[in-house]
């Protein structure tokens, strides 16, 4: 079966308390649940998340090494992170699937969060449907895969 990894950045642990305005009521754990239904017997779900920019660029070298599809939540480094860059570059340069994902849609809110570092080098950008962002990101995998 299929490994897909979940990788969520900085301050997404705090899902559920944090700004349930903007990001919903529910955790990551709530997260794992839905995507572990969805993805049944056609893949396991390794869902993770690091608040540490190295650890995240450490997953990504994982992903290559493993040749495991990406769905990534990058959070704040998705806009200034360009070691992030370089490393999911090594991903999809290896024609491995990364679609990067955001429960809100960053494109509607400030200023600072309407450039993604991550975009140009992603296989596609799903944002703004909450949960349902992630969701959509494992059915273009596995369709992928
Ligand atoms: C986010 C959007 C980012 O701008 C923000 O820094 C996050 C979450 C989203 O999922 O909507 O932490 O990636």
């Amino acid at each position: 079966m299929t490994t897909v990894l979940v990788l969520n950045g900085p301050n997404l642990s705090r899902l559920g308390s944090r700004e349930p305005d903007v990001y919903g009521s529910q955790d990551l754990e709530a997260l794992r649940a839905v995507l572990t239904s969805d993805a049944g017997d056609e893949a396991t779900i390794e869902l993770r998340q690091t608040d540490d920019e190295g650890e995240m660029i450490g997953w990504m070298h994982e992903a290559v090494d493993s040749r495991t599809p990406v769905i990534l939540n990058p959070a704040a480094f998705t806009h200034y992170s360009y070691g992030l860059r370089d490393a999911a570059a090594l991903v999809t340069k290896a024609g491995i699937p990364l679609v990067e994902v955001h429960i809100s849609n960053p494109h509607a809110r400030e200023t600072f969060r309407h450039t993604s570092v991550i975009s140009g080098i992603a296989t596609g950008v799903i944002a703004g449907f909450g949960f349902d962002s992630y969701r959509l990101a494992l059915r273009a995998i596995i369709g992928l895969n």
